[in-house]
């Protein structure tokens, strides 16, 4: 038997000025999205920001069903969005930010798992890291791979 651990580095800012500026220009387009957001139920928006190889920035925003199941995630949206609309472009990052009564929550959202397997399969696809950017107006964390998220992800014992 072999004991064995697994380390996780990321970023961690107190400020979004802070941040590099294709970062912080990422965030702020995650934090717009949140009021685009359709959450009457929950009322926590959720807006995400995907950024692209070819440098166009597609958003989305969680979008709530009164079937509670038929809801989706912003940043679900957010990426199969992108995939439906240019299917052949790496997903380079993605940002999330939520809010709260009209103000933007101060400690980031932290995606759901399914969120985090979507995320892994577009990074496996494209053969290219994933940046996750979750951004919060105390706390802004930055992960440079899906990985790093989400740990022993589908096919990494291969
Ligand atoms: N939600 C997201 O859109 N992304 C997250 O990372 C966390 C949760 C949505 C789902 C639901 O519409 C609302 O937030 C409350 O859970």
């Amino acid at each position: 038997m072999i004991r064995k651990e697994i380390n996780i580095s990321y970023r961690e800012y107190d400020f979004a000025d802070e941040l590099p500026e294709n970062e912080r220009i990422l965030a702020e387009k995650a934090i717009e999205a949140t009021n685009r957001s359709y959450s009457p139920y929950s009322k926590f928006h959720v807006g995400a920001a995907v950024k692209l190889s070819n440098g166009e920035i597609i958003t989305g925003a969680n979008q709530e069903n009164i079937a509670y199941p038929s809801g989706l995630c912003a940043e679900r949206t957010a990426m199969y969005y992108a995939s439906a609309a240019y299917p052949d472009i790496a997903m380079e990052a993605i940002a999330i930010a939520a809010s709260q009564n009209g103000r933007l929550c101060e400690l980031p959202a932290s995606p759901c798992g399914a969120c985090r397997q979507v995320m892994a399969e577009y990074q496996t696809k494209a053969g290219k890291n994933m940046k996750i950017i979750l951004a919060g107006a105390k706390k802004i964390l930055v992960f440079e791979r899906v990985d790093d998220i989400l740990p022993f992800i589908f096919d990494s014992l291969k």
